[in-house]
Formats: C-alpha cells, structure tokens, sequence
C-alpha cells in the first residue's frame, strides 16, 4: 500500500463527483437513539486514574487495544514509506524518540509508558500522537434551547489522503481508527475530573467535557503558516509554542471554569493553527475561538438577542465562504435552521451530524456533550454508500 497514485486521485475524483451528484441529502430525523448502518456500535469506557504516575496511568487500556494499535501503527507506517524511500520511517525510529524528552509533563511519561506496554517502538507512538495535531477535518456545534439548556456536539473526521481502500471504497486510516476509539473518565481521589473521547495511545484531546463546567472540542484550521511550520520549528528546537493536543488536555484537567477554559484556549501560544469550540451550562456560554499560532482572530460566541442560538465550525473560518469542494457548513446549518431552536436536543443535534456530506467517508465517530448534566455519548460511525469522500 501507498499513499496516492495519479490513478487513484483520478478514480476518486469521478468517484467524488457521482457521490456529491447522490451522497447530499435531506436532513435526517428520529435517527437517535443511534442504531441502523450509520452506527458501528457504542464506544467502551476506561478509567484512568490521574493519581498514578504518568507512565502506568493507559496501562489497561493499551492492553485491551494494543492489537489494533499495533495495526494502526503498521498502517502509518506503510503509508510513510511512500515518501522519500522510506526514509521517513528510519527518521521516526531514530530521531523521534530523542522529541519526546522535549515534550512537557505528564505527556512525555505518558508516552514512554504507552510505548512500554505496548512493545511498539517509542518513535513511532510519538509519530501516532503528532498525527492528529495535523490531520483533523470535522464539525462541531454548540446549541442553546429555550431553557437555556445547552448542548454540544461533534463528528471526528479522519484520515484524508491517507490511502484510499478501491474495493470497500473506505479511506484505509479512518477504518483502523474505529476500533481504537475508546471513552475515557479521568480520576482524582476517584472522583471523575473530565472525560474524553479519544483514540487509543493519543494522550492529547479532541473532545472532552469536565461536567458542570464545559465541554471542548478542536477542529483543525488549515492555513499556510500551518502545523508543519511548528512541529518543525519544535524539532529543531524553538519550543515556545503549545502543542494543540496537550493545551486541550491541560484545559480539560485543570482548567476550573468556563471563562478560565476560553481565557487558556485563546492566550496560548501554539505550534499550529486551529478552532477551539466550548460549550458551558449556562445561557450564552457557547463559542468558536479561531486562533493562529500566536493570537486569537476571532471568538463568536452564542448571542439570544441576535436570535444566534447555535454556532456551528467545521474547518474555514466562519466569516469565510467554505471551500465549494468541501463544504459541509451550508448543509449543517440548513439542518440547524429546520430543527428550530425550539427542538433542539441531544438527539437532533445527532440527526443533523448523521446527515450527508456532514457524515462522510471520514467520520470516525460522533459524540454528544451536556454541561449540566455531565454527560458524554461517542458512537463508532459508518457511511453506507452512495456517501462522499468527505
Ligand atoms: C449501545 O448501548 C445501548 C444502551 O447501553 C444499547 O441499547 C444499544 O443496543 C447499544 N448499541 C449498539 C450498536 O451496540
Ligand atoms: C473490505 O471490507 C470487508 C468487509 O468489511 C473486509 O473483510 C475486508 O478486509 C476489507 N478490505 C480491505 C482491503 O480492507
Ligand atoms: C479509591 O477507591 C479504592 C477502592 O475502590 C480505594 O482502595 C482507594 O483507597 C481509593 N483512593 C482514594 C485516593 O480515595
Ligand atoms: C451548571 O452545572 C452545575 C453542575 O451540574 C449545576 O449545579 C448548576 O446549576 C448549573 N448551572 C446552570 C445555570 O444551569
Ligand atoms: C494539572 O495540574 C497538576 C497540578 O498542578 C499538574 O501536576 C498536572 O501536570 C497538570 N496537568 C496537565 C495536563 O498539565
Ligand atoms: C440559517 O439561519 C441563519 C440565521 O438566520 C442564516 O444566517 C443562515 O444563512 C441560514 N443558513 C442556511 C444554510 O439556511
Ligand atoms: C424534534 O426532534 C426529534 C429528534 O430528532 C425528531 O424525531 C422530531 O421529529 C422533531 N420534531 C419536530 C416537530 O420537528
């Protein structure tokens, strides 16, 4: 396997224009409490106890995925040496164990304790945890209802460009994923600090809540000065920056109130650029933060008085036009817009993420987040053809 040859991104490209012709389509409804082809299944929950030492915190949960992290590792890796000869890989087993002494605590720890268990070479675990710092595509939604209730949902969309399967018509990466998602409730004196949705080995965050005060998830913003830009400058030792994953996990676990998350999420100097979206419990407290590297351009936040019930991110900042080829923002909000404020729930929020092209070919999984009441629901995705690419 490769990644992709002229043929394939012809193939695709043919394939891309009869799905986008049949894969858009009205807005789904009754379709929670998730069941049917569009869901795989319900995500397991873990315990990891934050009063361990970071290096035995993911000891259980890499026992019970370390097949299928060993066959996403391989995955990677078979992707990789597509470029430069595979040169790539011998660079990964060689320098990138040298990368994780420069990264902070408890992450580095963490890491080499992952590596440990799992007998995969502390490189490559290292490459698995940078991966998502550059690869995300998603949509993530922060609702308000009549109550002042507010809900917050999101699809996790992964694996573009990363080979494509011809005969199942799956992107290779997304579908080793699937099995590696796993919902997380982090401890302290066994009292649950924050939960998560996360995949196996990753010890950053992409989606958590910490119950009664907010609720987080980041969609990647591509831009020029992107997160090449600053992994690289990390690697070569300019490190002032905050790697996008570790932020999120350190807001989820130590950040104490909403406005204490948003004040983090926005002052923080970053390797990458990206859209912080934040949910509370309380009416008004819902945003996007659009952020560079160094500052914030943007946060738009939900407004009553302008009738902004919901904000709504996939990955273009929200005063732009989407990209045409890949909008998935116009369809999103046409369903928003027909549920009405005054039905908005959990369970519409999942019909509108269940609807083509805002699930796709990429989504991994779904997940469904209420401050108020501390909930976190993740369930594995499928999208039955004719379904587009992304
Ligand atoms: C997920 O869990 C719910 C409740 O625990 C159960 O009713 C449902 O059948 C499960 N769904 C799948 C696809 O396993
Ligand atoms: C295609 O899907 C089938 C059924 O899910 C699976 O058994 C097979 O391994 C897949 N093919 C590849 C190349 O992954
Ligand atoms: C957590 O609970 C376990 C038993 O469930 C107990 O042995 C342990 O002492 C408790 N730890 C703390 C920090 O309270
Ligand atoms: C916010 O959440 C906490 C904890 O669940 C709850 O006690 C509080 O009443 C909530 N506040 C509002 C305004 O809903
Ligand atoms: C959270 O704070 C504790 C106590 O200061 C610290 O030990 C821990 O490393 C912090 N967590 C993160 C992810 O930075
Ligand atoms: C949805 O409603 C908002 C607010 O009224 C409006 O600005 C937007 O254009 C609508 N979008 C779609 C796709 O219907
Ligand atoms: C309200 O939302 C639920 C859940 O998605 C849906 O089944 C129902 O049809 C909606 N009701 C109306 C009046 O739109």
């Amino acid at each position: 396997m490769k990644l992709m040859s002229v043929h394939d991104i012809i193939v695709i490209s043919l394939f891309i224009f009869s799905q986008f012709l049949r894969g858009l389509e009205d807005c789904r409804s009754g379709m929670y409490p998730p069941k049917g082809p569009t869901c795989k299944g319900n995500v397991t929950w873990y315990t990891v106890n934050l009063d361990l030492p970071p290096s035995e915190r993911w000891t259980q949960v890499i026992k019970d995925k370390n097949t299928e992290l060993i066959t996403m590792v391989q995955t990677i890796k078979d992707l990789a040496k597509g470029f430069f000869d595979g040169k790539l890989v011998d660079l990964v087993d060689e320098e990138l164990p040298l990368i994780v002494d420069t990264l902070p605590q408890p992450f580095s720890d963490e890491i080499k304790g992952i590596a440990a268990v799992s007998g995969i070479p502390l490189g490559e675990i290292t490459l698995f945890n940078i991966f998502y710092e550059v690869f995300t595509v998603c949509t993530s939604i922060v609702a308000e209802d009549f109550n002042g209730n507010i809900y917050h949902g999101r699809n996790l969309d992964f694996g573009l460009f990363m080979g494509w399967d011809r005969q199942n018509k799956t992107w290779t990466l997304t579908e080793k994923l699937k099995p590696l998602v796993v919902n997380v409730n982090f401890q302290r004196d066994n009292k649950t600090v924050f939960k998560s949705t996360n995949f196996a080995g990753y010890v950053g965050m992409l989606t958590g809540i910490r119950p009664g005060e907010f609720s987080l998830t980041t969609n990647e913003r591509f831009n020029l000065d992107g997160g090449y830009v600053g992994i690289l400058e990390w690697i070569f030792g300019k490190r002032d920056g905050m790697w996008m994953g570790f932020l999120t996990r350190k807001v989820l676990e130590n950040a104490t109130s909403y406005e204490d998350a948003k004040g983090q999420l926005s002052l923080t100097k970053l390797l990458a650029p990206a859209y912080f979206i934040l949910g509370g419990n309380r009416t008004g407290q819902g945003c996007v933060i659009t952020r560079t590297r160094i500052n914030t351009l943007d946060i738009w936040e939900l407004y009553m008085k302008l009738g902004r019930w919901y904000v709504l991110e996939t990955n273009y900042d929200h005063w732009e036009k989407p990209m045409i080829f890949d909008d998935r923002r116009t369809p999103a909000m046409k369903c928003m817009n027909q549920t009405t404020q005054a039905n908005i729930s959990l369970a519409s929020i999942y019909d509108v993420l269940s609807t083509k092209p805002v699930l796709n070919k990429l989504t991994t999984y779904t997940s469904l987040m209420e401050v108020s009441t501390g909930s976190l629901e993740s369930y594995i995705r499928d999208c039955p053809n004719p379904c587009t690419p992304w």
